[in-house]
């Protein structure tokens, strides 16, 4: 079945950035001059899906305002003669066709999740957790629709990580079946590195069944009393087959300061209009030891 939808969670307090956060989302923080959330909307779209559900919560409004028209915005640019950035203004708020929900409760990914039941529908879907960036020649989401249409069920996207890391990530168990894909035989939230089953770890995309519903129904409170995805894919895993995709990319970790500082700073040498000056500079910085 074609996958036409996208989620987007967005309703998370981002308490790691306080107090930057405190009453701006952490999703409109800028790398380099586009909010995080916009490089998620643009993957997705690059991705082919059509419409997408963005699950908010209080505080949130700066991200509906981002993705809409600005009409006394394009009222100065167009006054100014700016027409690149006019341009730009009004390609964001065209991007994609967007809706909102908000999480009333702010009770883990896996509630937020559940509550995009009826916007989903009973058709497979796909999830992006915004801290997460890809670079990649081909989007990420892209390939992991690829792997989908071969399996016709939940793909998770995973990494290699450091044996160290495993205890930030949820690790699976993996059989592989082709290369960069893997059946997940068992998941294991943030195993200590002599538990973990292997050194592969789920980021932030996700092809989901819509069985993941009516399992996320059935998912008590996990750690920190939150609905964890990770629990509700377990359960899943009772029920169907789950795969794994090792993507072709760069992920960067977005939702902690020094992920973001990291991101920030790869994501300027890659761009073309800095590069070279911030090379430059990065070069004479006289670095302590
Ligand atoms: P995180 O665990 O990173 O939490 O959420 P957070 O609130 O974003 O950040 P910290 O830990 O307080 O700094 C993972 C993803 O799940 C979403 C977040 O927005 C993020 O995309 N989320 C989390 C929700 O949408 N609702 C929740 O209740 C919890």
């Amino acid at each position: 079945m074609k996958i036409r939808k996208a989620v987007v969670t967005s309703a998370g307090w981002g308490t790691r950035f306080l107090p930057a956060t405190k009453s701006q989302p952490k999703e409109m923080l800028p790398l380099i001059d586009k909010p995080i959330i916009q490089y998620v909307i643009e993957e997705a779209v690059a991705s082919g899906l059509e419409q997408i559900i963005i699950v908010t919560a209080l505080g949130k409004h700066a991200i509906e305002n981002h993705f809409d028209r600005s009409f006394e915005l394009e009222h100065v640019l167009r006054q100014k003669g700016d027409e690149r950035l006019l341009r730009e203004v009004q390609r964001i708020s065209e991007l994609a066709s967007i809706c909102y929900i908000r999480q009333k409760e702010q009770l883990g990914l896996g509630h937020a999740v559940s509550i995009t039941q009826d916007l989903v529908g009973d058709e497979p879907f796909a999830l992006f957790l915004p801290d997460d960036i890809i670079e990649a020649e081909v989007p990420a989401m892209k390939q992991m629709l690829q792997v989908h249409d071969r399996y016709g069920c939940s793909v998770v996207a995973v990494e290699t990580v450091p044996p160290e890391n495993t205890a930030a990530y949820g690790i699976i168990s993996p059989k592989q079946v082709e290369e960069r894909v893997y059946q997940v035989l068992d998941l294991v939230e943030k195993p200590e590195p002599e538990e973990a089953p292997s050194n592969l770890g789920i980021v932030g995309r996700y092809i989901l069944t819509p069985e993941i519903f009516s399992v996320l129904k059935e998912t008590p409170p996990g750690k920190g009393g939150e609905i964890q995805l990770t629990d509700g894919l377990r359960l899943l895993l009772q029920q169907q087959a789950l795969y794994a995709y090792r993507f072709q990319g760069t992920r960067h970790d977005t939702g902690t300061p020094l992920g973001f500082l990291k991101a920030s700073v790869e994501l300027a040498l890659h761009c073309p209009d800095l590069a070279s000056e911030f090379k430059e500079y990065l070069r004479k910085l006289d670095l302590p030891h």
